[in-house]
């Protein structure tokens, strides 16, 4: 039986040169894959009292809305700068090359939520710390981390492990 790293499909040299990109639209695109992914993302929080799904762009968006939906809670987007019409507050985090924002609604969380952040992909955990700042800054309590990809090698995990967060994902690549 195929397992959900199978339905990744890896793209050599994008985008540059010497990266392994680890590509979930044909994860998506499988009716079945899709399916499993999103069963065993939810499968540690089973009988776990959830507020809100918050999703970071762009692909946990489509995580984050499916999931949202199988708890029967509401969705909140986290966006690159400038995305979101309403009053926002930001965080800034490093990217290979310079710096990147996101920000989130600043009513989108009422202070003692309980919020589960998905995402598709742990790297660095850049990314994803800034979005756990966020969402603490507006008073949320974060309950998981959950990821359909880890790559250890680049040290996500642990970032966001010592902040306290307990870290879920459903397949690792070795290297980057
Ligand atoms: C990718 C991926 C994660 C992030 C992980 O998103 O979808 O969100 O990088 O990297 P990190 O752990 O090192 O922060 P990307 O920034 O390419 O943007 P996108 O999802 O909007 O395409
Ligand atoms: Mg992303």
């Amino acid at each position: 039986m195929k397992q959900v790293q199978d339905y990744i499909r890896t793209i050599v040299d994008f985008p540059h040169e010497g990266i392994l990109f680890r590509d979930v639209t044909t994860l998506f695109a499988d009716p079945r894959g899709f399916r499993i992914a999103i069963d065993q993302l939810l499968h540690p929080y089973a009988g776990m009292q959830f507020d809100k799904v918050v999703g970071l762009e762009a692909r946990g968006f489509i995580l984050g809305g499916a999931i949202a939906h199988q708890l029967s809670v509401g969705f909140v987007p986290i966006r690159k700068k400038g995305k979101l019409p309403g009053a926002v507050i930001s965080e800034e985090y490093q990217l290979e090359y310079g710096e990147a924002i996101v920000e989130i609604h600043d009513d989108a969380i009422k202070p003692g939520e309980k919020i589960l952040v998905v995402d598709d992909l742990l790297a660095t955990g850049g990314t994803a710390e800034a979005g756990i700042k966020l969402v603490e800054r507006l008073g949320g309590e974060i309950i998981g981390c959950a990821f359909i990809v880890d790559l250890p090698d680049l040290g996500g995990r642990k970032k966001l492990e010592a902040l306290g967060m307990e870290v879920h994902a459903l397949c690792a690549f070795e290297g980057l």
